[in-house]
């Protein structure tokens, strides 16, 4: 495979479709949600081998509560197997893990794991993967907006003052992330399902029909090779 000529510096990826893949199959839901984690462990090696900086999962939304209470216990199982099975891994693979998302609500052993990932890869210099688990973008603005408070008033400085685009992304939860370059989305659906509002403002957005756990490394060439034919703007004019 020939080196692309233009990377993302940060590549954001709703992994949807794992349901209808299962249900494709006769399998249950769950099954899907498996090899979903495998389309994930695939996905790091091939970014790696590419040279890619920065990728955010959507893995669950504040949004997906509403599901039934066995899909969610299932999602969080895999969650905590996945890490318990790969942290070796990661840890050799130099990748460092990232959380984006509200603590509130995750299970205690989720969230046990999740943090023990992000610290003892937090060296790591390698790939960052940023898992957004129980992430909403909605609800991370909020919370933006309250933790920006919550600091003025510690640091008795007044609430008055506007608020400038770089306060709001320190208290964003993918800080110090940079912006989402390409924002992929599996198994067709056109929409971005509180994903990364603030930080797609200028993402090129790849649509594919794929479904998550069948998508693999040609899968991600073919939106690198897309990325690449973009003409970026920014609200300018073509250089
Ligand atoms: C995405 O797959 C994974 C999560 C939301 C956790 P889905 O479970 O949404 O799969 P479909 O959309 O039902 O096929
Ligand atoms: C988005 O997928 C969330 C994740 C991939 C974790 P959904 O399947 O939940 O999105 P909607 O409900 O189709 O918008
Ligand atoms: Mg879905």
């Amino acid at each position: 495979m020939k080196p692309k000529t233009k990377l993302p510096e940060h590549i954001a990826i709703i992994m949807d479709g794992n349901g209808r893949w299962a249900t494709s199959k006769g399998l249950a839901r769950k099954e899907g949600h498996k090899e979903g984690s495998l389309a994930i462990d695939r996905l790091m090696d091939i970014a790696i081998e590419i040279g890619i900086k920065n990728i955010s999962l959507y893995a669950f939304s504040t949004e997906n509560w509403k599901r039934p209470i066995a899909e969610v216990r299932a999602i969080f199982g895999l969650l905590e197997d996945f890490i318990d099975s790969r942290l070796d891994s990661i840890l050799s693979k130099n990748i460092k893990i990232l959380h984006s998302g509200s603590r509130k609500m995750i299970p205690p052993g989720s969230l046990k794991r999740i943090d023990r990932a992000v610290d003892v890869t937090a060296n790591n210099k390698g790939i960052v993967i940023n898992f957004c688990l129980n992430y909403g973008s909605q609800d991370e603005i909020l919370n933006a907006f309250h933790k920006i408070i919550q600091n003025r008033l510690k640091k008795k400085k007044s609430l008055e003052k506007e608020i400038k685009p770089e306060e709001m992304e320190e208290a964003l939860y993918t800080y110090p992330l940079p912006p989402v370059d390409m924002l992929i989305r599996t198994a067709g659906e056109k929409r971005v399902s509180n994903f990364l509002l603030w930080q797609i403002a200028y993402a090129e957005i790849y649509f594919t029909d794929t479904l998550w756990p069948d998508f693999d490394k040609k899968s991600l060439h073919d939106a690198l090779d897309w990325y690449a034919s973009r003409t970026r703007k920014f609200g300018g004019l073509e250089k």
